[in-house]
């Protein structure tokens, strides 16, 4: 199959893009690196979607700019994918988008699922729990002078390379239909960044603040009917060097 990854050279895109090639298919990169402004509607991206069977949106932006990031690049994508003739659409989301209107990243994130199903053609949604290194990521945006501050939130993170392999199976219709993913075990996020700080050595305080209400609530767990896949939280962490 040919196709087109939007965001193909962040951490999942260029997963992605390695899976996909190794499984024979053909990848179409799109990334600002690779010459595409999404945000612009004039990228060029129609003529580069000719002849692609299905399009991928796993691009990101800074959390102050994902209001009119999300809905603008899916509004730009949907349009050109619908003009081109492509088949269909995958797009990764967040679980719980739909239960966090507390959150403006969510809102975002649920606009830009909107955006989709307005203008793409066959649209299907992953929503997957947090990376396993989303701690890490954590840890790094939010610690100073020896003081990491992590929103008090449970979780149910879940490996990359899971989501990755969803994605691709969504792209090539081995998996039909809107899917939610999530690792298997249940772990606070403050408990992961603690236990990653213990792991790596680090002279860390981590301390636990607030978050939106749905968030503490349980708005990022995954309901009963997502997806199980891959390692949990403690052995993830035992196999980090
Ligand atoms: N972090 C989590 O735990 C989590 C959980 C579930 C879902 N997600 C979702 O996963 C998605 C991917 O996250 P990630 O960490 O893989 O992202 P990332 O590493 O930050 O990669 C972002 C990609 O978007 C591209 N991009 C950014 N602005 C662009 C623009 N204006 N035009 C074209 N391309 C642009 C970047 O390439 P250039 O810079 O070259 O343009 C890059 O390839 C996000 O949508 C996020 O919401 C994240």
């Amino acid at each position: 199959m040919r196709i087109a990854i939007a965001g193909a050279t962040g951490r999942i895109g260029s997963q992605l893009t390695a899976l996909a090639r190794k499984q024979g298919h053909e990848v179409v990169e799109v990334a600002r690196e690779t010459g595409f402004d999404l945000l612009s509607p004039d990228s060029g991206l129609e003529q580069a979607l000719a002849g692609v069977d299905t399009v991928v949106d796993v691009t990101a932006c800074p959390l102050d700019q994902a209001a009119t990031f999300f809905p603008t690049v899916a509004r730009n994508i949907g349009t050109a994918a619908a003009a081109a003739g492509v088949r269909r659409t995958v797009v990764l989301s967040i679980v719980g988008v739909d239960r966090s209107p507390d959150y403006d990243y969510y809102v975002a994130k649920l606009a830009q699922e909107t955006a989709y199903r307005e203008t793409a053609p066959g649209v299907v949604v992953l929503r997957a729990t947090q990376f396993l290194d989303f701690a890490s990521q954590m840890l790094a945006w939010n610690t100073q002078d020896g003081v990491a501050t992590i929103i008090d939130v449970p979780t149910q993170p879940v490996a990359t390379q899971e989501i990755v392999e969803v994605l691709l199976d969504l792209a090539t219709g081995v998996i039909e239909g809107d899917t939610d993913l999530a690792g298997p075990q249940r772990v606070n996020l403050v408990d992961q960044v603690r236990a990653l700080v213990e792991h790596s050595g680090q002279d860390v305080t981590v301390e636990a603040v607030e978050a939106p209400a749905s968030l503490m609530a349980g708005a990022m767990l995954p309901g009963d009917d997502a997806l199980v896949r891959g390692p949990g939280w403690d052995d993830w962490l035992g196999s980090q060097a």
